[in-house]
């Protein structure tokens, strides 16, 4: 069972979620055609340095820049690179992470660069972002960490897409992935760890147009789908409290968090529970 947050935890993982969500924010209004994926990096680190906070990718068992840009067919942890220039029609996803006073917040979301995206893009696009609002709907105090990946599974494969095996999402707090706390993208409701108050945790399905396979490349980071076809992800971090979620890297106006809202399920604010 892993360690539970405290008030004092969840305070302060609000402060960091925030800045997350404001970085992502930013870094979103500077994708368009013709920009590098090492000029969003370098916009990223120096906005969240000037905020007081440490761009957490940055060293991170080796990753060597401060951001994850990951574009078409790349699944997640794409490295950013002068060499890089989004193009008209990519879909590119940017996943921030912040340490602030210590504690992370985490979250990312794919982008349309211009206006003439394929339909495939635009497909599993769409169907990354719900499946992230289905997630969401279903980590409720006293279900299963199987009922979150089983919600999510359900939906993207019906929708024609598959969900990657890979990479899981992660308790987060003082440390970036809690290893005792891993939220798989897929499997049976019923399920696992049974969700309780106080967990704070990612869910940051890496949907697939085609095959949910992954090929690794050599830079030890990238991770492509093996059949070259489109992948996009959505990320929050989200706080198990009362009778639903706060989605602590979720601004006021955030799309994911107005969804799960339509959708049924229980978004909390800080400011109307303190
Ligand atoms: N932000 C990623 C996640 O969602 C992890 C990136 S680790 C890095 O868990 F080293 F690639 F940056
Ligand atoms: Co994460
Ligand atoms: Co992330």
């Amino acid at each position: 069972m892993p360690k539970l947050k405290s008030q004092d935890d969840i305070l302060k993982m609000r402060a960091a979620g925030r800045l997350a969500a404001q970085t992502l924010r930013y870094a979103g209004e500077l994708v368009k055609p013709g920009i590098s994926t090492e000029a969003i990096n370098q916009a990223v680190h120096n906005f969240i340095v000037e905020n007081g906070a440490y761009p957490s990718p940055l060293n991170y068992k080796g990753y060597p820049k401060s951001v994850c840009t990951s574009i078409n067919d790349v699944i997640c942890h794409g490295i950013p690179s002068e060499k890089e220039i989004l193009q008209e029609g990519d879909i590119v996803n940017i996943d921030v992470t912040v340490t602030l006073d210590g504690y992370f917040g985490d979250c990312s979301r794919t982008f349309y660069v211009g206006e003439h995206i394929s339909a495939e893009r635009i497909k599993v696009t769409e169907v990354a972002e719900e499946s992230l609002v289905r997630g969401i709907i279903a980590a409720k105090h006293g279900n299963r960490l199987g009922d979150v990946g089983s919600a999510i599974q359900n939906f993207a494969e019906k929708e024609g897409c598959s969900v990657v095996r890979d990479f899981v999402g992660h308790g987060i707090g003082k440390v970036f992935h809690e290893p005792d706390l891993q939220v798989p993208h897929y499997g049976k409701a019923g399920t696992g760890l049974k969700i309780v108050r106080g967990m704070i945790f990612t869910i940051e399905p890496m949907i697939n147009a085609g095959d949910w396979r992954m090929k690794m490349l050599k830079d030890g980071w990238t991770a492509k789908t093996l059949d070259g076809k489109a992948s996009a992800q959505f990320e929050h971090t989200i706080a198990i409290v009362g009778d639903g979620v706060e989605i602590l890297t979720a601004l006021e106006d955030d799309p994911i968090a107005i969804k799960v809202k339509k959708m049924g399920g229980n978004v909390l604010w800080p400011e109307l529970k303190v």
